[in-house]
């Protein structure tokens, strides 16, 4: 799976420039099967999710190629494949993005149920009672999902128990080619989620609200696609470079952001005494004292991103006092501790939460990455520890971050592959 190299110790300086969204780049993947004419998606991540989602998809039917290394070139299917195989979806949770726009087009679908990272048992539920409540007729087969619609779909009043991401873009595709309005209350309000709708009405779609509790879609026959669209820039990697700034005691400045998207994460580290100057699409990151310990409480957007929690608690490892992280999006979050305390952290967890009271200084040492963010996180603790980090699994990390190392070499950094 790959190693990753790190001499600790170099505070961080220069520019970097944010990549496109994955989450959203992968939503937008799956939105394109709505489509009946081709699309070109710009400012796209090259990373390995996206470049799984793309086999997937191209499975099904679609034919998507890059057409330069940001841009990506997109013919929806005019009939459907048999079902997504499994040894791709297994790889990629967002897969089950997919149902939605297959039933919503096709009026069948068939998707193993999806893998991903490690972090919990992410149930569908909410997917399932949404997709049914617009009529769709879905059961468990074989480890598969297999839905079928025995017309179009009919819009319907959803509410979601808990404003889950996923099945709030689910939900929100299927509506677009449903007979008649679909309202889904309690919607998750991630800018993954208005970039999306964005992106449905650029092909044709009728989305309003999407950013706030209520989503209301008026369900159109087709969608005629044949648009251009740029995906916003991660603000997970935003916030993953914030932290390094920060947790290193250097001065980065991040370009091709949007600033308002990681103001959960801004207002935290300014809470813990970092300095944050916003631009228009620029934000910088300094220090210029030494950081406070700071408690905090992951939550649906605007409140702060389960996300970052790893990256974060990477950092509080080092700073004077007890922070307390708690979680409340998943259940299995905390596996990153046990890879810290090898370096030296002192962090108790206890059911969602962590407590973690700072140490002078990490150690170097060989740790796992057990899931994305948890590599996001042992690659801040390898910048700021002594010596030397040898991180495995470092393809976790390649789902989710574009050029990481050259990214963070061009800062400063000494990290390298193995
Ligand atoms: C998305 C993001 C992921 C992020 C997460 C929360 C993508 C590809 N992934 O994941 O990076 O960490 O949002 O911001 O966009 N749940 C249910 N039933 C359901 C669906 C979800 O109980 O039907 C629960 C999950 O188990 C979890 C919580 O809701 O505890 C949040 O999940 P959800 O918002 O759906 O996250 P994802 O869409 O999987």
């Amino acid at each position: 799976m790959g190693r990753i190299l790190i001499k600790g110790g170099i505070p961080l300086r220069g520019r970097v420039k944010i990549s496109g969204a994955k989450n959203a780049s992968l939503a937008l993947l799956c939105a394109a099967i709505l489509a009946r004419n081709e699309i070109v998606l710009e400012n796209v991540p090259d990373i390995s999710d996206v470049r799984v989602m793309i086999e997937i998809i191209n499975s099904l039917g679609a034919s998507a190629a890059w057409e330069n290394p940001e841009t990506l070139r997109i013919v929806p299917p005019k009939k459907l494949n048999a079902g997504a195989p499994f040894h791709l979806v297994k790889k990629l949770r967002a897969s089950n993005l997919l149902l939605g726009p297959m039933l919503a087009r096709f009026g069948q679908a068939t998707v193993a149920l999806p893998g991903g990272c490690n972090i919990g048992v992410r149930p569908m539920d909410l997917h399932f009672k949404g997709l049914t409540g617009l009529g769709a007729d879905l059961s468990l087969e074989h480890g598969c999902v297999c839905g079928s619609t025995p017309d179009r779909l009919v819009g319907a009043r959803v509410y979601l128990d808990f404003p889950s991401v996923g099945a709030t873009e689910n939900i929100m595709m299927a509506a677009c080619l449903a007979k008649g309005q679909t309202l889904i209350e309690n919607a998750a309000k991630e800018p993954e989620i208005v970039d999306l709708a964005n992106f449905l009405n650029a092909m044709g779609a009728k989305v309003r609200g999407a950013g706030t509790d209520v989503i209301k879609i008026d369900g159109v026959k087709y969608l005629e696609g044949g648009v251009r669209f740029p995906v916003i820039p991660d603000r997970i990697e935003a916030g993953t470079f914030m932290v390094v700034a920060a947790a290193t005691g250097g001065d980065i400045t991040l370009d091709n952001m949007i600033p308002a998207h990681v103001q959960p994460l801004s207002a935290k580290l300014r809470e813990a005494n970092a300095d944050i100057i916003e631009g228009e699409d620029t934000l910088r990151v300094c220090v210029n004292g030494p950081l406070k310990s700071i408690d905090i409480k992951t939550m649906p957007y605007p409140g702060f991103p389960t996300d970052m929690q790893s990256q974060l608690m990477a950092m509080l490892s080092v700073i004077p006092g007890t922070s307390v992280l708690v979680e409340n999006i998943f259940e299995n979050r905390f596996m990153v501790a046990d890879e810290l305390k090898r370096m030296g952290a002192r962090i108790k967890v206890e059911g969602r939460m962590a407590v973690i009271e700072g140490v002078d200084s990490l150690e170097g040492a060989q740790v796992k990455a057990t899931d994305l963010r948890a590599g996001a996180a042992l690659i801040v603790a390898g910048l700021i520890a002594s010596g030397e980090t040898e991180i495995c699994n470092a393809a976790f990390i390649d789902r989710g971050y574009h050029n990481l190392e050259e990214k963070l070499k061009s800062l400063g950094a000494i990290i390298n592959r193995k």
